[in-house]
This record gives structure tokens, C-alpha cells and sequence, in this order.
């Protein structure tokens, strides 16, 4: 289940920190070091995320704002919706709701009866979306559900309605293609014959678009990046010299994959107190922090083959940077 938690973390604030420890001193001991990403996601990290979505580098937030601005009508197609027919719309994942919300508004023009339910570790973020919800869109029955997404997932699964998933925003671009298989794979397992995943991916497209996106020119990127080591500093006392490292984005265009590094710019030694250990990092020496992979059918196709799942449809934007694809359990 650790792994494919992925994106923010699901344990009790003790277990955290010693999962926290834990990766951290496994992935710098490698000889290729590493941390893992989801450790970007501390307050700091998710105000310089909500920055980053806003950016006018980030080509993907806005891609798939305007499929669901644009295309709400052929997204409700997709999913062969039957107005009379109650279903669960469940999102992984709570965020600020601003594309679920075109969805919803498409859903409740067209009288059909559902209840929304955002799935999140967060109370917090799941709170504010709701509340925000009962003032801009009081028609929709939205039943929050703090968790983690598989064990209530599990839960939901019981009541036998049909059900659609939205995983959102290239979430799955942040798990490598073994982790995303299996991720979709638990997905298909708690769902039933014709229930849908609706799924956001970036798609594969030239270094010239992708690069600048994680290279912004105000270094918001740089600033979520490095704050990795920020944390490190306050969590588990350690002395990294943020100014000593720098933000370094790659892109294979052939593969597809974007990855972010933490170059040292010198020979350091960084001691982190609550492991009792120092560190060494040599001038050029890159700590991966990010893998954000770009997506196209053959990939997609790969990734659900050992899965219970299907490609149905696939919804772009107009510049064809990023897709929604509708993939239905069989
Ligand atoms: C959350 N995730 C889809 C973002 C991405 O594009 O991989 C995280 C991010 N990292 C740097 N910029 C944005």
C-alpha cells in the first residue's frame, strides 16, 4: 500500500516522520540518489503548487480546465450516462474543484441524479471544497470521505451503484509505469462490470513546450523543488545549504518522461541529525526528485494490459496537450 499511496502521505503524523526518515536515508544512500516526491506536498510545498498551476508555463492545469470547460457535454456522452440512473461520481484526490465543477454544473442541467463524493487524506482540504460547494453549487449532494482512497474505495464498494472515478490533473505522470499498472490495477478491483475511470494524462509532446513548463521563469518550480531539502532541514534536522543545489528539469522526448533533479553546485557534506548521518555529494552529483511521465495510447494501452480495464473514449484539448481518457471496467 506504501507505494501506491503515492502522491501525499496516509499515515498517522508518528509514522510519517519515520516513513519520512526512513526514504530519505534509503534514496540518498543510493548510488543514484533520490527522494521521493511526494514529500513535496507540505504547506509550503502546496502554496507553491497552487502557484505553479497558475503559471503561464504550466500548459497542464489549463489543458484539461478547457477540455472540462469545453467538452462537458461530450465527457457526459462518453460515459454513456443514463439520466435516470443514480451513480456515484467519486474524485480522487480533493483539490480546489475548479474543473470537477464545469462537470458537475453539465450534470445537474441535465437532471441527473448523483452524489459527488472527493475522496481525500485531508479534512482540511476535503472542508473547504464542500463548503465552497454548498455556496456556488447548493443543487449537489456532495458526500466528503477523508481516507485513504483504497480503503474507502473498499467501503463504497458494498453499495453496488455504479460508479465513476476521476483521477485528475496527470496525477498518475507522477508514479513510475510499474507503480501506475498497479495502481490501476487496485482501482479495477474496487469497481464492477461497466463502472468508469476517468483519467487525466499529459501527453507526449515536444521539449520545447514540456521543459519551460518545469523550468518556469519566476522559479516557482525551483522553489517547490528545493523546498524538498527545506524540509529535510526542519523535519530531520538536517544542514543542507539550499543555496548550494539547484533546480534541474529533463526531458526524454522519446520515452516521454520528464524527471526534476537537485544538482549539488559544489563537494558537500550535508549532516542530518535524526538519522545520525552525513552525507556526501560530489560538484554535479543529481538527487532525482520528480518523475512527471507524458502519456500517449500505446503507453496507456501497456500500462491497463494485466487490468480489468478498457480504453472506451479519449477526450482532448484543442491543442492536443493533454487527454482525458474514459477507460471502463469489463
Ligand atoms: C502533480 N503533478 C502532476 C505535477 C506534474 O506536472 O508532474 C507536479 C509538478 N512538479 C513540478 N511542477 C508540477
Amino acid at each position: 500500500m506504501k507505494e501506491i499511496a503515492t502522491l501525499k502521505n496516509i499515515e498517522s503524523p508518528a509514522n510519517m516522520l519515520e516513513q519520512f526518515q526512513a526514504e530519505v536515508n534509503e534514496g540518498l544512500s543510493d548510488t543514484n540518489k533520490s527522494l521521493p516526491s511526494k514529500y513535496f506536498y507540505n504547506k509550503k510545498g502546496d502554496d507553491l503548487f497552487v502557484k505553479i498551476m497558475h503559471l503561464p508555463e504550466y500548459y497542464v492545469t489549463r489543458s484539461e480546465h478547457e477540455i472540462f470547460k469545453e467538452k462537458s457535454y461530450s465527457i457526459i456522452k462518453s460515459l454513456n450516462l443514463d439520466p435516470d440512473q443514480y451513480f456515484e461520481l467519486i474524485e480522487l484526490g480533493a483539490g480546489d474543484g475548479t474543473k470537477t465543477k464545469e462537470l458537475l454544473s453539465q450534470l445537474v442541467a441535465g437532471n441527473y441524479s448523483f452524489d459527488y463524493l472527493p475522496i481525500d487524506i485531508s479534512q482540511n482540504a476535503l472542508d473547504q471544497l464542500e463548503l465552497d460547494l454548498s455556496v456556488t453549487m447548493p443543487q449537489v449532494s456532495v458526500k466528503t470521505k477523508q481516507g485513504d482512497y483504497f480503503e474507502v474505495l473498499e467501503s463504497l464498494k458494498e453499495n453496488q451503484h455504479p460508479k465513476i472515478i476521476l483521477f485528475l490533473g496527470s496525477n498518475i505522470g507522477n508514479m513510475s509505469d510499474d507503480i501506475a499498472s498497479n495502481f490501476i490495477n487496485n482501482l479495477s478491483q474496487t469497481l464492477a462490470f461497466g463502472d468508469k475511470l476517468f483519467l487525466g494524462v499529459d501527453l507526449i509532446k515536444p521539449a520545447s513546450v514540456v521543459l519551460p513548463a518545469y523550468n518556469d521563469n519566476q522559479g516557482v518550480t525551483a522553489a517547490f523543488n528545493l523546498n524538498l531539502l527545506e524540509r529535510i532541514n526542519t523535519e530531520l534536522e538536517a544542514d543542507f545549504a539550499i543555496y548550494d543545489f539547484k533546480h534541474q528539469p529533463e526531458y526524454d522526448e522519446k520515452e516521454g518522461i520528464a524527471t526534476s533533479f537537485l544538482v549539488s553546485k559544489k563537494n558537500q557534506e550535508v549532516f542530518i541529525k535524526k538519522l545520525n548521518r552525513t552525507f556526501n555529494f560530489s560538484k554535479g552529483e543529481k538527487i532525482l526528485t520528480e518523475i512527471s511521465r507524458k502519456y500517449n495510447d500505446e503507453i496507456l494501452k501497456k500500462i491497463i494490459t494485466n487490468t480489468a480495464f478498457v480504453i472506451k473514449d479519449k477526450i482532448t484539448d484543442s491543442k492536443k496537450y493533454f487527454a482525458n481518457y474514459i477507460l471502463e471496467r469489463v
